[in-house]
């Protein structure tokens, strides 16, 4: 069975971009392959935060995890901290990888454009440079076949490959198994409804732009209501020409799953009022049953999503503690070698 590793990062609320990109493909996934999937919470340190933002994040996301359907029983649910192997060999994954291959990652020259201060000094907090590396050690301790990934992590999947090929090359021996990339085509386009440009995100200022998972009936329908469209009042799936309606057919067409080509006829003889009604109805009729599963699950039904989580570490760490000292018995930090 082929095994399958995946995180969200804590950084902010779920979204509804989080769902049908991610969560929503690990419900498929789980019935065939072994699935590990973390709450990537040290990543959520790398900008910063809140100690009680990030606390609600980490507990708010592992429950969205169990409520949206993810099983106990057949996938790993746990939080990357208590998993300490996944900070060492990211220490060491650092220590094989080039400042300059990090600092050409997309994501790190966005972020660390926006770092200037009041007083135009710039501070570019070092463990945006670093998070690639982290992300690779996420994936590598646990030789996983596949890491299915929005599109706008590419890029660092491509650095954990070189990063593993590097070092299988450096210490002549197997260390890691190189990953495949899986990106799901349509989920993965879920944008900002006020600027369907780009991509829908938990941390997004303009709250407009996202519809969160724990956004209830009204806030919907506004957001909706209110989403960018144009002025030709033709229903039709054109992300270039027409971003804004081609993304509520895409988030139509994802939670109801059906093509989009199908949702287009559908919509051919309408309106974009009847189109937002229609995407109101089937985001509340998503949203609604899943919201009552998280919210018992962090109130009355916390410590079963607790020990959840304790289960999901101990099988984590039973695979990375392996991984992570046969990894230092070959690169020669221990002087006495590990177990295997
Ligand atoms: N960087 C990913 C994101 O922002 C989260 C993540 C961290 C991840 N480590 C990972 C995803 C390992 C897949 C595998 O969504």
């Amino acid at each position: 069975m082929a095994r399958i590793i995946s995180g969200i990062t804590s950084t902010g609320k779920l979204t509804l971009g989080n769902y049908l990109g991610a969560i929503n493909n690990f419900l498929k996934l789980q019935e065939k392959h072994e699935l590990l999937i973390f709450v990537a919470n040290l990543h959520g340190l790398t900008l910063p935060i809140k100690a009680q933002a990030l606390k609600e994040n980490i507990r708010d996301i592992a429950a969205w995890y169990f409520a949206a359907g993810i099983m106990p029983n057949k996938t790993h649910i746990f939080i990357q901290s208590d998993v300490l192997a996944h900070t060492q060999l990211g220490y060491v994954l650092l220590c094989n990888s080039y400042v300059g291959e990090l600092e050409r990652m997309t994501q790190y020259k966005d972020k660390s454009q926006k770092m200037t201060n009041q007083n135009k000094t710039i501070s570019i907090p070092t463990g945006i440079l670093a998070y690639p590396t982290l992300m690779a050690a996420d994936i590598l301790l646990y030789d996983a076949d596949f890491v299915p990934v929005g599109i706008d992590q590419t890029q660092h999947l491509e650095l954990t490959k070189t990063l593993a090929t590097r070092m299988n090359n450096t210490y002549k021996t197997q260390l890691f198994k190189v990953p495949k990339i899986i990106v799901d085509q349509q989920a993965q386009k879920i944008m900002s409804l006020q600027d369907p440009t780009k991509k829908m995100s938990k941390s997004d200022d303009n709250l407009k732009n996202t519809i969160f998972l724990s956004d209830n009936k009204q806030e919907v329908t506004d957001k909706i209501t209110k989403a960018v469209t144009d002025s030709e009042n033709i229903i039709k799936f054109d992300p270039q020409r027409k971003p804004g309606v081609s993304n509520l057919l895409t988030i139509y067409a994802s939670i109801t799953n059906k093509n989009i080509k199908t949702c287009e006829q559908y919509f051919s003889n309408h309106n974009y009022g009847f189109l937002k009604k229609e995407v109101i109805k089937v985001i509340n009729n998503l949203l609604e049953p899943m919201q009552k599963k998280q919210q018992a699950l962090i109130n009355e039904k916390l410590s079963q999503l607790v020990e959840y989580l304790q289960q999901g570490a101990a099988f984590a760490n039973k695979i990375a503690t392996k991984k992570l000292n046969f990894v230092e018995n070959i690169i020669g930090i221990n002087f006495i070698e590990k177990e295997k």
